[in-house]
């Protein structure tokens, strides 16, 4: 007997792809892995990231819109259903409960980042990168960072944005955002690339992001590099369980989860190669850390024609990417405090809304205030820093681990093959295989490398 949500269902596969493709599309891909690519010497680690997203990500991403759609609830729910239809514990739910607060943790500082999007609307806006050096773009930056208020208000308007859009609930206005603003975003980083070419250093650009000298890559950086796969997919969290608990009944999953994880890396990719020409052109340092954006795309703003119009049209973009994907990040946790009976969707974005804001001032402050607050307790990181590496490189691989292990090991193939529509497809066994053996078992030798690293 398939199960019945109560959180409504999309329209239809194309939604659910709009949804997820909004969901994975983010900061993820335009802030943070041009400056993660930057800080681990480029080829090498674009390559062990590429691999991920096929080796571990896809496959991962497969089992997850599986477990929601079987499920039909939040993630902690979902799990205590497909545990116990598999005949296990109840304690299957803590992969819910891990992902809803690795979404809470995440959202803190994204919401900062979101919040420096804001910023920089109003400052091409206003027309501040006017004929910008790396100077003046440098000086911008760090001006915003040493703005208390200016941080604060951001991330407090972003977190008031997220919550709005998922109290009029998630399965209404998402879609809409996905089909028109995301083909605007992407046309918006095909025409940097264009720029980048005819006015950046293009060819230094490529030569960084992929020729790969592996000794540039630590067992860290392959971590990261692992840990980004997770992130900007958007897994090991319940984000795209929970999108998938929404999913119609017949519809091809693997099909639907290529699509999104080819459209979220080709953003990644582009978006690489529309900032490296600007940051070697203008001698910018690759390993400048997550100020890169910030501190490149005005430089190419200021000078191009109609530079003030593209770059705030850009910035606008950047942020409403960053909100479809911030409403996922709070959606599993939202789903369940409804289940619970307790709360309204008001009432529960309110509660998650406030919490993830809350430690997001902390978040907020770590490039000022607190960005020589790194205690023992928080891995000697700011706390900016620290929910970044517990989530990205603790708490999402963790939880897709046991999400493969779950679907591979645990439940039963008649249940699968009933929910992929794909009984007796050869693509079936070559998935479960790769879910097996292979994703699990590089998880778990980046975790052990790493550690050994750490402490040899
Ligand atoms: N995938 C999003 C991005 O790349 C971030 C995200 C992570 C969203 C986890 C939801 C869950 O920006
Ligand atoms: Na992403």
């Amino acid at each position: 007997m398939a199960q019945q949500g109560i959180h409504g269902v999309w329209a239809n596969r194309w939604t659910f792809v709009l949804a997820a493709t909004g969901s994975a599309v983010g900061l993820g891909n335009i802030w943070k892995f041009p400056y993660i690519t930057g800080e681990n010497g480029g080829g090498a680690f674009v390559l062990v990231y590429l691999l991920c997203i096929a080796l571990i990500g896809i496959p991962i991403m497969v089992a997850e819109v599986l477990l929601g759609r079987r499920g039909r609830q939040s993630p902690i729910n979902s799990m205590r259903y497909v545990a116990k239809e598999a005949g296990l514990s109840s304690n299957w739910s803590a992969v819910g409960w891990m992902g809803v607060l690795a979404g809470l943790f995440i959202l803190s500082f994204y919401s900062v980042v979101a919040g420096w999007a804001l910023h920089y609307v109003f400052q091409t806006g206003t027309g501040a990168f006017e004929g910008a050096t790396r100077e003046v773009s440098q000086g911008v930056f760090g001006e915003l960072l040493s703005n208390n208020t200016a941080l604060i208000s951001w991330h407090t308007v972003f977190i008031l944005m997220t919550v709005g859009v998922v109290m009029a609930g998630v399965t209404r206005g998402l879609a809409m955002v996905a089909r028109v603003l995301m083909p605007l975003l992407f046309v918006m980083l095909i025409m940097l690339l264009g720029y980048g070419m005819a006015a950046g250093d293009y060819v230094g650009a490529a030569k960084f992001m992929f020729s790969f000298k592996v000794s540039a890559l630590s067992w860290d950086g392959v971590l990261i590099a692992m840990g980004h796969a997770f992130f900007t997919l958007s897994l090991g969290m319940g984000s795209i369980m929970a999108y998938g608990a929404y999913m119609p009944s017949h519809s091809n999953i693997g099909q639907t989860v290529v699509t999104v994880g080819v459209l979220d890396t080709l953003v990644a990719l582009v978006a690489g190669m529309c900032i490296f020409p600007i940051v070697f052109a203008s001698g910018i340092e690759p390993s400048s850390g997550p100020g890169l954006l910030f501190q490149s795309l005005p430089v190419a703003f200021g000078n191009m024609p109609g530079g003030l119009f593209f770059g705030t049209l850009f910035f606008i973009l950047v942020s409403i990417a960053a909100w479809s994907s911030a409403v996922s990040l709070i959606e599993p946790g939202v789903a369940w405090l409804i289940e619970t009976g307790k709360f309204n969707r008001v009432t529960a974005n309110l509660v998650l809304g406030g919490a993830s804001w809350l430690v997001g001032i902390s978040c907020a402050l770590s490039y000022n205030l607190l960005a020589d607050f790194k205690p023992l307790f928080l891995a000697n990181r700011t706390p900016f820093d620290f929910l970044d590496f517990l989530t990205a490189q603790v708490m999402l691989p963790l939880g897709g681990l046991f999400i493969a292990i779950f679907v591979g090991w645990r439940m039963a193939k008649a249940v699968m093959e009933d929910e992929m529509d794909a009984e007796g497809h050869p693509m079936l066994d070559i998935w479960l295989f790769v879910l097996r053996y292979i994703s699990p078992v590089l998880v778990v030798i980046v975790f052990v490398m790493t550690l050994m690293n750490t402490f040899a």
